[in-house]
């Protein structure tokens, strides 16, 4: 693993782009080991996912902690254990803070399911279904202090004219995986 750029990835959820990244860091489609999950739902599948490909956990509950700066103090401790050059965002949901940006500051990205600046917050994807739009796509940004309103890294769009949500939440991951692997390969270059 030597020379090998280490990122963390942060997630709340299922864990399909975690899971995807970590498969391309695993099969060399990226210079990059992913050397630490972090996450604040102990009981997430992406733990689940973690623990299968071996990779380092942080999980934690936020109620644990005093406060949003403690509990970032502690996943900056981790990260910086494990040496932690890039942070990815991926279904993380909660806002960054002060503590965690200031010790990566310009080394935190995340992605997000619609064009932005277009439905920032949750469900995106449903936003964006319900309102009608037939061009969907997906936004990769550096993370700051606001709501999805970091500066823009990569964009790409895409074409749905169906009914079916469940069918279009299959074609944001694929577009979403290609994209995030893609865009961490060229950060890291
Ligand atoms: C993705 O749609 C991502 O854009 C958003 O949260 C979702 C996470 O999905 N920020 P998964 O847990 O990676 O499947």
């Amino acid at each position: 693993m030597a020379g090998k750029h280490k990122i963390a990835i942060f997630a709340s959820g299922t864990g399909s782009n975690f899971e995807a990244i970590a498969k391309a860091a695993i099969g060399g489609r990226i210079d990059a080991e992913v050397a630490l999950l972090v996450s604040d739902r102990p009981s997430a599948r992406v733990c689940e996912v973690a623990k299968e490909l071996g990779i380092e956990t942080f999980a934690f509950c936020a109620k644990d902690y005093d406060s949003k700066q403690e509990y970032e103090a502690a996943i900056v401790e981790r990260c910086q254990m494990a040496e932690v050059e890039l942070i990815c965002l991926a279904g993380y949901m909660r806002l960054v803070g002060e503590t965690l940006l200031s010790a990566y500051e310009g080394k935190i990205i995340n992605i997000h399911p619609s064009l932005l600046p277009a439905f920032k917050g949750k469900d995106a994807i449903k936003q964006a279904f319900n309102y009608g739009v037939k061009v969907f796509g997906v936004t990769i940004h550096y993370v700051d202090m606001s709501l999805d309103g970091g500066q823009i890294i990569a964009q790409q769009a895409f074409n749905y004219n169906g009914y079916d949500i469940n069918e279009l939440e299959t074609m944001f991951h694929a577009v979403e995986h290609t994209l995030y692997i893609n865009t961490i390969r060229e950060i890291l270059k």
